[in-house]
C-alpha cells in the first residue's frame, strides 16, 4: 500500500516538475521572440530564423543520471541535468549568435549560469554552437520557481551540421569509423567557411543599402 503512494506521489511531483520546466520554455521563447520582432522593427532584419524547444524524455534523464552516478530521484534530476528544458535558437549569421547572447544576458530577470562558446573552441568532432545555461524566474500561484534552461545559439548551418553529425553517431552508437569522422570534420570546416562568406556577402549588401540611402 505504501509503495504504491509512494509511487503516486513521485508521479504527482513528476508532473509539477515537467509543468515548471515547460513553463520556463515558454518564457524563453516569448523573450526570444519579443527581441526578434522588436529588433525587426529597428534594423527591418530577423535575427533568428527559427526556434526549437524540447523537454528531455524520462528515459534519457534517468540514463544521463546513471551515466554520472547518480540515483533517479527528483532532486537529483533538478540538480544534475541541466537540459531538462532545452530551446536551440537558429539564426543566420555568427554576428546574430553574439547578438542573440547578450540580448539574452541583458535580461534583468534571467541569470546566466555557464556559457560554452564552441564557435571560438570548437568540439574534436567538429562541432560549433554557443551555449548557455541560464535560469528564468516561473512564478507558481505560491511559490517563484528559478528554473534552469539551456539555451544553444547556432547558424543553420551549423545546425545542418550538427543534425547530420547527430544521426551518423546514433546510427554507430558513438563509434563512427575514422573516414566518416574525419568527412565530418572536413565538412564542418567548409561550414565555418560557408557561415564566413555568407557574413561578408551580407555585410557588403548592408553597406550599399546604406551608401544608398545617404
Ligand atoms: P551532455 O549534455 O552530457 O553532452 O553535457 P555536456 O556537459 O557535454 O554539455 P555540452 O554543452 O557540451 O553539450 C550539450 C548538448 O550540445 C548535447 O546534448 C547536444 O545537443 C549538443 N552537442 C554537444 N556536442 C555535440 C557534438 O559533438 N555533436 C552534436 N551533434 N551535438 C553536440
Ligand atoms: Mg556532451
Amino acid at each position: 500500500m505504501e509503495l504504491v503512494a509512494q509511487r503516486d506521489n513521485d508521479i504527482d511531483n513528476w508532473k509539477e516538475v515537467t509543468l515548471i520546466y515547460s513553463s520556463a520554455l515558454k518564457q524563453i521563447s516569448v523573450k526570444l521572440e519579443i527581441l526578434n520582432d522588436e529588433f525587426q522593427h529597428v534594423h527591418r532584419y530577423n535575427p533568428i530564423e527559427h526556434i526549437k524547444s524540447r523537454i528531455k524524455t524520462p528515459e534519457s534523464i534517468v540514463k544521463k543520471l546513471k551515466k554520472h552516478g547518480y540515483e533517479s530521484t527528483i532532486q537529483n534530476m533538478i540538480e544534475h541535468v541541466n537540459d531538462i528544458a532545452g530551446i536551440r535558437v537558429i539564426c543566420s549569421f555568427t554576428s546574430d549568435i553574439y547578438r542573440i547572447a547578450d540580448m539574452i544576458r541583458n535580461q534583468s530577470d534571467i541569470k546566466v549560469i555557464a556559457v560554452k562558446d564552441y564557435l571560438v573552441s570548437p568540439k574534436s568532432s567538429g562541432y560549433k554552437s554557443y551555449h548557455m545555461l541560464v535560469t528564468v524566474p516561473v512564478y507558481l500561484s505560491d511559490r517563484i520557481v528559478d528554473t534552469k534552461v539551456e539555451i544553444q545559439i547556432r547558424t543553420v548551418a551549423m545546425d545542418f551540421w550538427a543534425s547530420l553529425e547527430h544521426k551518423i553517431n546514433y546510427k554507430f552508437e558513438g563509434n563512427a569509423p575514422a573516414y566518416i569522422k574525419n568527412e565530418l570534420i572536413e565538412c564542418s570546416k567548409m561550414a565555418s567557411e560557408l557561415d564566413r562568406r555568407m557574413l561578408s556577402l551580407n555585410e557588403e549588401i548592408q553597406m550599399i543599402n546604406q551608401n544608398k540611402s545617404q
